[in-house]
């Protein structure tokens, strides 16, 4: 496999089976992804993976917050802007419709789509889950290296067999990740990622969001003189 197929096929996956990750292989994929760049060679992330008892831990965790506090904890970094605009604004509708329709939810069914949300907080049942931390002191720039150090890891996980789905869903929970993960008060919860192997029957596994056209996002300047 190389890059562009590993671009090309990787898609978030919502279903895994029970098939453990070999524990040689997660620090194969998290130190690779290490090579990601980053402003200044600064690496600003953390990465806190679990399994089994960690793991269930985690989510029985956060499962009692949420029952409790079902609108969420107050979170390090915001999901999305309040008053999200258009394209994004419809682009992040359609795509929960793709989800849900692949999923066979139906719009009205609050009960299930709530059940769906719930999901993410047991990793879509993969065995291996991720949390990705950047320090409180650093800037937005460094965000985009944690982003650039999360897609390796989603695209290494792929050339090796593995699905992925990146979760900012687990921001919300940020106070009680900490408290379980036993984390510094400065460590910021920015992502989680469900890591294990796509379980082929259940439709979670093959949802294929579409992308806006090429013009749509790059422009090119002067290449006419060329
Ligand atoms: C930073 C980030 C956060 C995401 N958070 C969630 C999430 O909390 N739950 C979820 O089911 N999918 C989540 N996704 C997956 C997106 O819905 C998905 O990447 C997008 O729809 C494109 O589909 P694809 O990844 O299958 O190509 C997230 C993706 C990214 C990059």
């Amino acid at each position: 496999m190389n890059v562009s197929n590993a671009i090309q096929s990787r898609q978030s996956v919502r279903a895994f089976t029970q098939q453990p990750v070999d524990p040689a292989v997660l620090r194969e994929i998290l130190e690779l992804a290490g090579r990601a760049p980053s402003g200044g060679n600064l690496q600003p992330w953390k990465v806190h993976a679990v399994t089994g008892s960690a793991r269930e831990a985690l989510i029985q965790a956060v499962y009692a917050t949420a029952a409790t506090q079902p609108a969420g904890e107050a979170a390090d970094i915001r999901m999305y802007p309040e008053g999200l605009q258009d394209p994004w604004r419809g682009r992040r509708a359609d795509c929960g419709e793709r989800m849900y329709n692949a999923l066979g939810i139906a719009r009205d069914d609050k009960p299930a789509r709530f059940a769906q949300g719930a999901k993410n907080l047991s990793f879509f049942n993969a065995p291996v889950g991720l949390v990705v931390t950047m320090d409180r002191s650093l800037a937005e720039s460094q965000m985009m290296d944690v982003g650039m150090f999360i897609m390796s890891i989603l695209l290494l996980a792929q050339e090796r067999g593995l699905a992925t789905c990146p979760q900012a869903s687990w921001q919300m929970w940020a106070p009680t990740i900490r408290d379980a993960l036993g984390l510094d008060e400065s460590e910021m919860v920015m992502a989680g990622i469900s890591l294990g192997y796509a379980d082929p029957g259940d439709a979670g596994a093959d949802i294929r969001q579409p992308r806006a056209a090429l013009d749509d996002y790059a422009s090119f300047h002067g290449f006419e003189e060329h």
